[in-house]
């Protein structure tokens, strides 16, 4: 069988890498409609050796679609995706619209396929940060997962393309100029910025009532509900440096066991698409520039807390546009091929 599939907010930063990843995958297409804004109509994206044109989303563009990725912003998928479902088409959706929608299944292919079996239209691909720390995190289930204190260390990519354009631009004013001029970091629609450019700031998404930002507690809900564990202690701190691609984090976790690094490491080895690059005496372990481009969770620096033999610490990288996004959606749109 072959399919008919739609990337809405094709034009974007993991739209583009949604159209590349069905490339990469050969995955059965019939054809390939690229939707996003009116400000992008006319432009052209290439797939299989054509140049695709990008049309302008309206409701109807989902009539006979199969399977249809969203990346266009949480607002756009609760205009289009009870649009797509209601035409018949099965949403896979990158936005936090539906993430903690107890109806909808949010699924890391690696992790928790078997919440495929009951959707209802709308699957959610979890937020870019939580996917690679559940890839870590599930290879150490059996030793009782029971708090996990993390720092991450994102990338701009996440914030979309203007963000890697404007990082771009704030080296090369500090190069011409010597100073820098933000306009959208840490968050474009607050009246406060700061250069991101050889800066790292502690706030991803705005801040909640409770001193968390958003990033955070996405962090603390969508670990929960993927690995369901409604009550594992998650202690988030989400950070953004000058990084254009691949998220980075600093993790420790309390086990209900005693763990040691050297099980640990043979677990992770075990486990799917996640590579082990742990070899402190020739400097190797993860960093956001191997995994970039790449559909793997990288994990090293795997050590023992000194005070507590419970708990374990290590590092782990990963493409946020590919495994934090566009190679999760296009894995789970594999999946539902898979069982149809
Ligand atoms: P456009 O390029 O036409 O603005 P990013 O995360 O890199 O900023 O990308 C966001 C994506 O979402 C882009 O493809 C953008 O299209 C698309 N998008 C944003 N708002 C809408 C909307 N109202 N309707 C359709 N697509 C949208």
């Amino acid at each position: 069988a072959s399919y008919r599939i739609a990337v809405l907010g094709a034009t974007g930063a993991v739209g583009r890498r949604m159209v590349e990843t069905l490339e990469r995958r050969n995955f059965p297409i019939e054809s390939l409609k690229l939707l996003a804004s009116e400000r992008s109509a006319g432009q052209t994206i290439a797939f299989r050796g054509e140049q695709l044109p990008v049309e302008r989303a309206t409701a109807d563009s989902f009539e006979g679609i199969d399977i249809a990725l969203f990346s266009a912003g949480a607002t756009t998928s609760q205009i289009f995706a009870p649009e797509a479902v209601k035409r018949g088409a099965v949403v896979v959706d990158n936005s936090s619209a539906y993430r903690m929608d107890p109806n909808v299944p949010l699924v890391v292919p690696e992790v928790n396929p078997h919440t495929l079996d009951d959707h209802q239209g709308i699957i959610a691909n979890p937020n870019c940060s939580t996917i690679q720390l559940m890839v870590a995190l599930h290879a150490l289930r059996e030793f009782g997962l029971e708090h996990v204190t993390i720092s991450t260390y994102q990338a701009v990519s996440g914030m979309g393309q203007k963000a890697v354009d404007a990082l771009r631009e704030e080296v090369a004013a500090w190069q011409a100029t010597g100073t820098i001029a933000s306009t959208i970091f840490p968050l474009a629609s607050q009246d406060a910025h700061y250069p991101q450019a050889f800066n790292v700031l502690p706030q991803c998404d705005i801040f909640l009532d409770n001193g968390y930002t958003k990033e955070e507690m996405k962090l603390v809900n969508e670990s929960r509900k993927i690995l369901e564990l409604p009550d594992l202690k998650v202690s988030p701190t989400a950070v953004r440096v000058p990084v254009l691609y691949g998220h980075a984090e600093s993790v420790a976790v309390r086990f209900a066991t005693p763990v040691t690094p050297d099980i640990a490491r043979a677990r992770f080895a075990q486990a799917e698409n996640l590579v082990v690059v742990d070899e402190p005496s020739a400097a190797k372990y993860p960093h956001p520039q191997m995994a970039e481009g790449t559909g793997d969770t990288f994990v090293g620096r795997i050590r023992q807390d000194l005070a507590d033999p419970h708990t374990l610490l290590f590092f782990v990288v990963a493409d946020n546009l590919l495994k934090g996004a566009a190679w999760n959606a296009v894995q789970i749109a594999e999946e539902l091929v898979k069982r149809a």
